[in-house]
């Protein structure tokens, strides 16, 4: 079920100032008292961050630099296997460190050279409208924690290796980051809540979890696919349908397992021409007559 809570781990500051993040109870971390502490160290850390100012540095451990050094490794090899061509040009552009965590500010300096792009401390939960707007100016809300060291393989809430591997790589690629500014374009033009609800499914279809066909084989362009190295090798054997609008902004789905059903362009123009089409020229109206049962649907 889409929850917007889901996305992420609700954060709470209490009335002595205190942080919390509420950990849901089969979150790897959930009873591990270390690395909570240490996810409220962080949330406070973005929390305390004012514009302006340089993004909070982060003083990584060794264990969480080990996860790091651990899923870049295991990603390397299925990039070059799985990921669209504009991606993997672009892991040699960024040319992210792979032997330590890099600080927020030195990623951004990076992506803003190859297109404009700079990351804004997250600390969790970024309601919908504030994540995606802040898209249409080229900002993406970007949290600095790590995945629990258990489950490195996957990760049901956006961290920093989803964030800045995932989506990263994509904002610094002419094709995907201008998919993800037109979506925030979009969502600045647009009022309603179930219009934004709408959108933010067809995001989750394409730049999370999108598959395209590109030189005569199955890719992914999904940040979700492409900061996952246990996801990344199952999108070929998921379901696949073909990209259709109406059903990926009114489709469920469950952060928490792998996407059983993905949505598959036959090419990256056809991303472009359907995905990208959608984002540039959608309304309020536009969206409510997608959301409108079909004839077929109804019967
Ligand atoms: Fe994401």
């Amino acid at each position: 079920m889409f929850k917007e809570g889901q996305l992420y781990s609700p954060v709470a500051t209490e009335e002595d100032g205190t942080v919390t993040v509420h950990l849901a109870h089969d979150h790897p971390g959930a009873n591990d008292p270390d690395y909570r502490r240490r996810r409220e160290a962080i949330a406070a850390a973005a929390l305390a961050w004012t514009p302006g100012d340089p993004a909070p540095i982060i003083d990584y451990t060794i264990q969480e630099r080990a996860v790091w050094c651990r899923v870049l490794a295991e990603l390397a090899p299925k990039h070059e296997r799985y990921a669209v061509v504009e991606f993997r040009d672009a892991l040699a552009r960024v040319n992210l460190p792979r032997d330590r965590v890099p600080g927020l500010d030195e990623v951004s300096d990076r992506l803003h050279d190859l297109g404009g792009w700079r990351y804004l401390p997250a600390a969790g939960l970024v309601p919908l409208d504030v994540f995606y707007r802040a898209l249409g100016d080229r900002r993406f809300h970007c949290t600095q924690y790590l995945r629990h060291p258990d489950v490195p393989l996957y990760t049901p809430e956006p961290d920093i290796i989803h964030e800045v591997v995932g989506h990263g790589h994509l904002l610094a690629t002419p094709t995907f980051g201008e998919l993800h500014r037109l979506a925030g374009v979009a969502a600045q033009r647009l009022h309603d809540p179930e219009s934004l609800d709408f959108l933010a499914r067809v995001f989750w279809f394409s730049l999370e979890f999108g598959v395209v066909v590109e030189e005569g084989e199955l890719r992914a362009y999904g940040a979700g696919i492409l900061s996952s190295y246990g996801e990344i090798e199952e999108f070929r054997a998921m379901e696949h349908r073909p990209l259709d609008l109406r059903a990926m902004g009114t489709a469920e789905y469950d952060i928490t397992a792998y996407q059983p059903v993905l949505y598959r362009a036959e090419s990256v123009a056809e991303v472009v021409e359907v995905v990208g089409g959608f984002f540039a020229g959608c309304t309020d109206q536009s969206i409510a007559e997608l959301r409108r049962p079909t004839a077929a649907a109804a019967r």
